[in-house]
């Protein structure tokens, strides 16, 4: 075991985990933060992304990847950070209005990845949209209304 000191949506924690537990399961199991989700658990579909900082700014990176030893000092954002009130963040309205969502099991990370795409581009183009986007998958949507959802996102952030 181990004991690490991390900031979780602008909250600091001290836990005491195995070192390689996954940060995945720690945020759902010791955080009880289950809006990160789990679909492939080996890196390929993004469901579980979350922005992680160790020191030089907010990475999107796949949580259930990442030991929770690397999280340690380290400050995170999830899908609950996002929207700490009972208002929906702007993104997530726009994937509402849209219907970028379905079922719901991509749509955290869908909607951190557009967090973080807004961030580095507020007025992205379609290659930057869909180069952003490249590492999360959805089964039910047939992305279109995804990329919309991110279009009408930037417009509603820009503002
Ligand atoms: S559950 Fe982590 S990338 Fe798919
Ligand atoms: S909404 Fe179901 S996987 Fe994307």
């Amino acid at each position: 075991m181990t004991t690490i000191h991390l900031t979780v949506n602008n909250q600091p924690h001290t836990l005491t985990v195995p070192p390689m537990k996954r940060l995945l399961d720690l945020l759902r199991e010791d955080l009880s933060l289950t809006g990160t989700k789990e679909a492939c658990g080996e890196g390929e579909c993004g469901a579980c992304a979350i922005l992680l900082d160790t020191g030089s700014g907010p990475e999107l990176v796949n949580s259930c990847l990442i030991p929770a030893l690397q999280a340690d000092n380290a400050t995170l954002t999830t899908i609950e950070g996002l929207a700490p009130d009972a208002a929906l963040h702007p993104i997530q309205q726009s994937f509402l209005q849209a219907g970028g969502a379905q079922c719901g099991i991509c749509t955290p990370g869908m909607i951190l990845a557009t967090h973080h795409l807004l961030t580095q581009h507020p007025n992205p183009t379609e290659a930057q949209i869909r180069e952003g986007l490249s590492g999360n998958l959805c089964r039910c949507t047939g992305y279109m209304r995804i990329f919309e959802s991110i279009r009408q996102a930037a417009t509603e952030t820009a503002r």
